[in-house]
């Protein structure tokens, strides 16, 4: 099936902004820097990436007769966030499981950002101990089975929605996106660069790109510091996507890059680089990112422009995926 034949239930306010970095552009020496802004994308609460996702599963969602959808992630998930929102926009209840995916002393970490958003949504907020994993695990059970006890109808979508069926349809979709956006901007981004922690938004983006015709570089910046699993997972789900889209080819592994050297020791613990990408961008463009994922990533295209790895005559569209909520859980770090 192509992609275009898949359901999709709308969610954002149409195709995301693309616009230039210039003062970063200029600052770096070379390289023309774009980005195409996912953490505008939407009215439902602040919109990014899985928005973007569940459009494609909206019809599975709605066709299942569901009643609750049930995810995970850590306290400060964007994800969850948005599968409240989601919830609260089609009439349906959500339960989240929030565990506590990083060990971070800020005293409002579960009170504040992602969590207070998705509880003023009206989700059911369930603290768990847990740490970061991206697996399926027992409270997520748990809660699926207690929406059955209740009599309702669960959903459950994985974290990041990465491990579902569909979940990379929402950024192979993107792919075309971009195709469509360069037609009308008379630009071609020859490099693209993405923050990859649960998987799909990168694998999308590969399969996606796969079918067109001329190639690009798909880079994907680690941010979960487990750099082994973030490259499988890439590479199953983008795999698989191109066999749900009918590629009508196997993508090659030079067609899947992740790499490491951003993300410090642990998922969502900022490092140096994650502070001064920040900074950086925030002062000389107002673009506002985060210190889970999009600080990573854009440490990472800033090294790889500096270091020549990313050509000072290449086009490159970094994808901003969203998540500053979360900023407000990181407080402590910003006070001068
Ligand atoms: C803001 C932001 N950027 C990047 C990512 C990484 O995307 P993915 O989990 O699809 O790899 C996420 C979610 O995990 C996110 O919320």
């Amino acid at each position: 099936m192509a992609l275009k034949d898949f359901p999709r239930h709308p969610l954002l306010f149409g195709p995301s902004p693309v616009h230039p970095l210039d003062r970063l552009s200029r600052h770096l020496g070379g390289a023309r820097i774009w980005a195409k802004r996912e953490d505008c994308n939407s009215g439902l609460a602040f919109g990014g990436n899985k928005t973007r996702k569940l459009e494609y599963l909206v019809p599975d969602i709605l066709a299942q007769g569901a009643d609750t959808l049930v995810s995970i992630g850590g306290y400060q998930s964007n994800h969850t966030r948005q599968v409240a929102a989601l919830a609260a926009h089609l009439g349906l209840k959500a339960v989240l499981v929030q565990e506590k995916w990083v060990d971070w002393p800020d005293v409002v970490n579960d009170r504040v950002g992602n969590i207070m958003l998705s509880r003023i949504m009206g989700a059911e907020v369930r603290l768990d101990p847990a740490g970061f994993g991206i697996g399926f695990k027992d409270s997520w059970n748990q809660a699926l089975d207690d929406v059955r006890e209740r009599g309702g109808k669960p959903y459950g979508i994985p974290a990041g929605a990465s491990d579902h069926p569909l979940g990379g349809l929402g950024f192979a979709n993107w792919a075309d996106e971009v195709q469509r956006q360069e037609a009308e901007l008379g630009v071609f981004f020859d490099t693209v660069v993405v923050c990859s922690v649960t998987g799909s938004t990168h694998a999308g983006m590969i399969a996606g790109f796969a079918g067109q015709d001329r190639p690009r570089r798909v880079i994907g910046i680690d941010a979960s510091a487990k750099l082994d699993e973030t490259r499988a997972q890439v590479a199953r789900i983008a795999r698989n996507t191109a066999e749900l889209i009918d590629l009508g080819r196997e993508l090659t592994d030079d067609e899947i890059t992740v790499l490491p050297g951003w993300a410090g020791d642990y998922y969502g613990i900022p490092v140096d680089s994650t502070l001064e990408a920040i900074r950086l961008t925030g002062s000389l463009e107002g673009m506002i990112i985060d210190p889970v994922y999009e600080g990573k990533s854009m440490a990472g295209l800033i090294d790889l422009v500096s270091g020549g790895q990313i050509g000072k005559d290449s086009t490159v569209l970094y994808a901003h995926l969203g998540g500053q909520p979360a900023l407000n859980a990181y407080g402590a770090l910003f006070t001068a």
